[in-house]
């Protein structure tokens, strides 16, 4: 399903805004059913599932080295688990049922507890029938401060989704569709940018954190209205400042952009025709200078320096529709096995380097998640370049990662695009 014009909802109002809550420990997380304006104001709403009454829940707002406490309790109809994407985090607290933790139960309440060690732009997300949960809204931003912030007028938290909706604004059903799976996945007919509701004025300087929530849909972003520059990718800071130019984020991915407002800032997803405009953020009547300062990089903060004689392993992603390997027993396979062995793809002792070549022998994309740690992408010149947690492989791409296994623990190693992890595309290392 492609997205036409007419399916695409351009609002310039802000639909849902982000509600946040300070950090005092420990933090109430219900996950419940929620009602959501996800079309037009005065157009349907639509069911879904949500944190603290609302999708996407609140935002979870922390300094880097901080403590967060989550009294996660369970109000949907359906076990659940909360698993905290990006965050270097202990192996317990990862919210993977079955391998790190049993599913919460309806009723149920489990603690989450850890640190966060890294500033950046993160999210929160069922990492339950993932495909199903994340698709009906359950899902929020998990934002981690750096301890002297970039000095901007706006902090704003912008999340990218589609959803697959009735003209009602009903949430159509049939999540578990071998045809999406086997394909791109869910494809939403009408996707948006959620912007909170504030007002910004030319020549203010804002920081967008930009998050892709989607269970599958790759989007190609630009954004005019702003002078900006990228800043950091996954969260992790990038080394210079980077053009804006079009970019693409595959589902999970964050890309974080410092810019001073010249005009309307437009999200746009651009395609061959035309641009279709996802959410805008109007500027007010009082205009400011900008400052004269260009847009510096992020603090870095300490990471470990992968070796020069890195383990080199390859990960071949097979299957799906006009896939031409054997995928294994389900849709998709990871080297010809579909779905969690019992024992670890490959185990690594505490910090041993590996180079992973990714390789997408198939015909769709995929965004390929590490948990539990960032990883290079490699340069062509074989350099470790930017570091992220999900890599997107297009059709027939290959790419090496260079990955420091310094995390303890189980840790999955799963395509992004969620009816491909629920069809097979998923295994796990271990790391001592
Ligand atoms: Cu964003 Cu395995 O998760
Ligand atoms: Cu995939």
């Amino acid at each position: 399903m492609s997205l036409n014009r007419r399916q695409f909802l351009a609002s310039t109002l802000a639909v849902t805004a982000l509600p946040r809550f300070a950090l005092a420990a420990p933090h109430p997380l219900r996950a419940e059913p929620v009602v959501s304006q996800i079309l037009d104001a005065g157009e349907g709403q639509t069911a879904g599932f949500g944190f603290n009454g609302s999708t996407p829940g609140p935002e979870l707002r922390l300094r880097a080295g901080e403590r967060l406490s989550v009294a996660f309790e369970n109000n949907l109809p359906d076990p659940t688990a909360v698993h905290w994407h990006g965050i270097r985090i202990a192996n317990a607290m990862d919210g993977v049922p079955g391998l790190t933790q049993e599913a919460v139960a309806p009723g149920g309440t489990f603690d989450y507890d850890f640190v966060a060690p890294d500033a950046g732009t993160y999210w929160y997300h069922s990492h339950h029938q993932s495909w199903e949960q994340v698709a009906r809204g359950l899902y929020g931003p998990l934002i981690v401060e750096e301890a002297t912030p970039p000095d901007v007028d706006h902090d704003i938290t912008v999340i990218l989704d589609d959803w697959r909706l009735e003209p009602s604004g009903k949430m159509a059903g049939d999540f578990g569709n071998m045809h999406d799976f086997a394909h791109a996945g869910r494809l939403g007919n009408f996707a948006k940018a959620i912007l909170p509701e504030i007002t910004v004025n030319r020549g203010q300087r804002l920081r967008l954190r930009i998050i892709n929530t989607a269970t599958a849909r790759v989007f190609p972003l630009a954004l005019d209205g702003i002078a900006g520059r990228v800043v950091a990718l996954d969260g992790r800071p990038l080394p210079e400042p980077r053009d804006l130019s079009q970019v693409s984020l595959s589902p999970a991915q964050r890309i974080d952009v410092i810019g001073d407002v010249t005009d309307t800032v437009r999200f746009l997803f651009p395609t061959p025709e035309e641009a279709f405009v996802m959410g805008t953020l109007e500027p007010g009547q009082d205009p400011v200078t900008p400052r004269e300062a260009p847009v510096a990089a992020l603090p870095d903060s300490p990471r470990p320096t992968p070796s020069d004689s890195p383990r080199a392993l390859t990960l071949r992603m097979q299957g799906g529709a006009m896939g031409g390997q054997h995928a294994g027993d389900d849709i998709w396979s990871f080297n010809g096995v579909s779905g969690l062995p019992d024992s670890p793809w490959a185990s690594f002792d505490r910090g041993e380097t590996a180079r992973l070549r990714l390789v997408n022998d198939t015909a769709f994309p995929h965004g390929i998640h590490l948990h539990g740690h960032h990883f290079h992408e490699v340069n062509e010149d074989g350099s470790p370049g930017d570091l992220r947690d999900t890599t997107l492989l297009m059709r027939g791409e290959t790419r090496e990662i260079l990955v420091v296994f310094d995390n303890p623990g189980k840790w999955l190693l799963h395509c992004h695009m969620l009816g491909h992890q629920a069809s097979g595309m998923k295994t796990w290392v271990e790391v001592a």
